[in-house]
């Protein structure tokens, strides 16, 4: 039998179908993830094929279970932290503190000081206040001037919030540190979340490039460029086209080897490691002219639990029935709320579904970024527990 608190093995494939078979559907009566953490390792793998120059630091924040950043750690990737329990998260689990970047451009003084204490060395910055906060909590601190260069089409787009213009402010961020006597050694952008204009990578690349030279100008040791996130999650045939972007723009603009190329992915890591498996616990067809037109379930979680992703995160999720495989089975138009009393609560209303009662199981595939750390027990429906399976 699966157990939660430990790492179940699998022979060759994670079948979810005998998982089904196996577990007990009335204890199901709360969401389950199903966490394969292989799938990190693969992910690893595929990252240092296609972008063998760039070192990824994952973005803590994607997904902060324990679980996932010690397999990480143990791979050997760094970590993006944005705030002092990221930081703490990441070393627990295994982390060098050299192998952290606070990449948060606005930081709690409180969190400076931990970064400090934890010997945390290189911060990314956007603007001039912070810089004054990092001479007067950390001046030994590296460093990253943070860009704005954003992608025409992001799932998330970024750039109203994060990063100076590269044109007007991003030298004069620059000058300022020097005048502080601080170290600038690096440069940074992200061009949004899931990132849907691949040449915005060649766009800021470039002009990272620049502001790499006015930094050598001014006589600081430039080694640092970082391209932030944006790779998508479970496609990896775009990673690729992605990947060929980015070679060949640090190829033109950065080929001397010693500039560190590093980068900050989230979801590119863990879309692809969970499933939510979920409950059908009610259901109501929807009649017209004495047909059930439309098939409404009620699952046990929703928008304010791991689907939050759909608000927050603008993702399209994918429903999956555990009926035995049958083209033939007839489809209807369904849509699928999530448990609390409040009708926001939507989940989906253009899947195809075959007819499925109360006590089915649906499973959502990719649901491991942007979904677990900001799910919420609303109306009293508990966020999903997770079993770790790993192959064998
Ligand atoms: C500073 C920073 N780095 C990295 C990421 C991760 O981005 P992604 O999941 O698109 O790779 C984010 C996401 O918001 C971010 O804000």
């Amino acid at each position: 039998m699966y157990k939660f608190e430990e790492i179940n093995l699998y022979q060759e494939k994670l079948d979810l179908k005998e998982f089904v078979k196996e577990v007990n559907i009335e204890e199901m009566d709360e969401p389950v993830n199903i966490c394969d953490l292989s799938v990190l390792a693969k992910k690893y793998t595929t990252w240092l094929r296609f972008m063998p120059r760039v070192k990824p630091y994952y973005a803590v924040k994607c997904n902060d279970d324990g679980r996932i950043v010690k397999e990480l750690a143990n791979l050997g990737t760094g970590f993006d932290c944005a705030s002092k329990n990221e930081i703490k998260l990441a070393l627990e689990m295994g982390a060098s503190p050299e192998s952290i970047i606070f990449a948060n451009p606005c930081k709690p003084a409180s969190h400076l000081r931990y970064a400090k204490e934890k010997r945390i060395m290189t911060s990314t910055v956007d603007t001039e206040y912070e810089i004054y906060k990092i001479a007067k909590h950390y001046p030994e601190s590296n460093l990253v001037i943070r860009f704005l260069c954003e992608a025409k089409d992001a799932q998330c787009p970024l750039g109203d919030k994060f990063g100076c213009n590269a044109e007007a402010d991003a030298a004069s961020l620059m000058l300022l540190a020097k005048s502080l006597s601080l170290s600038v050694t690096g440069i940074s952008f992200h061009v949004g979340s899931g990132c849907n204009d691949f040449p915005a990578y060649n766009r800021a690349i470039s002009i990272a490039k620049n502001l790499f030279k006015f930094g050598e100008m001014i006589g600081y040791n430039m080694k640092i460029l970082d391209i932030g996130g944006g790779f998508p999650g479970a496609d990896d045939d775009k990673f690729a086209t992605i990947a060929e972007i980015v070679n060949a723009s640090l190829e033109k603009y950065f080929p001397d080897e010693n500039v560190e190329i590093i980068s900050e992915p989230g979801r590119f890591f863990v879309a692809s490691a969970y499933t939510l498996v979920c409950k059908i616990h009610a259901k109501r067809d929807v009649r017209s002219e004495k047909k059930a037109d439309l098939r409404m379930y009620y699952i046990n979680d929703g928008v304010y639990g791991s689907f939050n992703c759909i608000l927050y995160d603008h993702q399209k999720v994918t429903a999956e029935h555990f009926l035995e495989e049958n083209d033939n089975l007839q489809k209807f138009k369904t849509l699928i709320w999530g448990p609390s009393c409040d009708a926001l609560d939507k989940i989906t209303d253009d899947a195809y579904l075959p007819n499925l009662s109360c006590g089915d199981l649906i499973a959502f595939p990719n649901m491991g970024a942007y979904t677990v750390p900001i799910a919420s027990p609303f109306n009293g429906f508990l966020v999903p527990k997770t079993l770790y399976f790993k192959a064998n």
